[in-house]
């Protein structure tokens, strides 16, 4: 059996307005009725998943336990992280909590991307699982089609293989330079940010590469409290953690990675133009969602998420217009990765 544990504590400021400070991407409606997070409780149930760990922190908790009440989930456990200190910490805590069962399998996956293709995710799961359970900590790698940034990039030794393989080396966020290189090299595949390991094998890695992590986790652990169906992580020791991610702390430094080509239809929606692209874009390249008039525009989203705000868009060229009750967004599609810059100064409509 295979322990969810699936990742929302992030606040995907890039899909400002519709992700709030308060509302994030992964539990809005972005793309049909559920949110982003109860789609991937949905990916992750079933034959072979137990009850899901839920990763949050205290803004989000009510959000997370309503959602997952509205899935009929009853059994899922919600760890609340007292302090944002990444991804690290918290899938530290996730491993500690199963502790007890260190055979046990963990898939931990975020809560914020989409993945068209679901019998093809558990193909996938499926060949990590034996992986795994030979004690590799298995990552899952994306075709990469453009230069990003913002992904970790894995290399594999034989590119073009499929199934399991291990690999050589796992690069976090490059710089533009590197990220060309590597997608000229045809070497590279993305990591999905989903990983598949054993609780003793994630255990070891952390005692080898970030071993500082090891102590505050557990003191937060012991020191933490059930409260109204949650449990709170102990604050004093949680806030000790360094703010690091998973990929940094284990994943770059780990000689026992293994990767899964992975080849159905990931997208981790981060930005506006992401959103348009999974929606399917028009032949002129239009894409409408909500209270919409479009005439004559191309290569651009229109989309309104209040029946009462009609948004109209008359020779639109290369833009993305979001239009909520209290705020609306205009901006070049093409940049709309930029968004990001707006939230730091919008404090208050966060
Ligand atoms: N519980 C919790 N606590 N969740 C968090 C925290 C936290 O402090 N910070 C982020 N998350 C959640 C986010 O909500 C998201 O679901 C997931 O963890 C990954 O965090 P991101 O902040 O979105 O990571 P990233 O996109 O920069 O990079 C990761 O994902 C890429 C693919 O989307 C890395 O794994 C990259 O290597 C990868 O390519
Ligand atoms: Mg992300």
């Amino acid at each position: 059996m295979i322990h969810p544990v699936i990742l929302c504590g992030g606040s995907g400021t890039r899909l400002w307005p519709v992700s709030r400070k308060s509302y994030p991407k992964q539990f809005s409606p972005l793309m049909g009725e559920e949110s982003l997070f109860q789609a991937s409780l949905r990916r992750l149930s079933g034959p072979g998943f137990g009850a899901p760990i839920v990763l949050t922190n205290t803004e989000f908790r009510f959000i997370a336990t309503e959602q997952l009440a509205s899935l009929g989930i009853s059994d899922g456990q919600v760890l609340i992280e007292p302090a944002s200190r990444n991804t690290a910490p918290a899938v530290l805590c996730a491993a500690l909590s199963l502790e007890a069962t260190p055979e046990a399998l963990m898939l931990v996956a975020p809560s914020d991307h989409v993945i068209a293709d679901t019998d093809a995710f558990h193909a996938a799961v499926a060949l990590g699982t034996q992986a795994a359970e030979a004690g590799r900590l298995v990552t899952f790698g994306i075709r990469p089609d453009r230069p990003e940034t913002g992904y970790g990039y894995l290399e594999l030794a034989h590119p073009g293989q499929s199934g399991a393989q291990p690999l050589e080396r796992f690069v976090e966020k490059p710089c533009a330079a590197a990220a060309a290189e590597m997608l000229a090299s045809g070497r590279f595949l993305w990591n999905a940010g989903i990983f598949l390991f054993r609780v003793c094998d994630i255990l070891a890695a952390y005692e080898a590469h970030a071993p500082a992590l090891i102590g505050p986790c557990r003191a937060a652990l012991s020191e933490g409290r059930a409260d109204l169906g949650f449990f709170r992580l102990g604050e004093a020791a949680f806030a000790a953690c360094p703010d690091l991610s998973i990929d940094y702390a284990v994943m770059e430094k780990s000689d026992a990675l293994s990767v899964v080509p992975f080849d159905g239809g990931w997208n981790d929606l981060g930005s506006w133009d992401a959103v348009w692209r999974e929606l399917g874009p028009d032949a002129d390249g239009l894409t409408t969602q909500g209270s919409v008039t479009a005439i004559d525009c191309s290569q651009s989203m229109l989309r309104s998420d209040d029946e009462n705000m009609h948004l109209v868009g008359i020779g639109l060229k290369n833009i993305a217009a979001i239009a909520m009750r209290d705020a609306v967004l205009v901006a070049n599609l093409d940049e709309s990765q930029r968004v990001k810059e707006v939230v730091a100064r919008l404090r208050t409509l966060n």
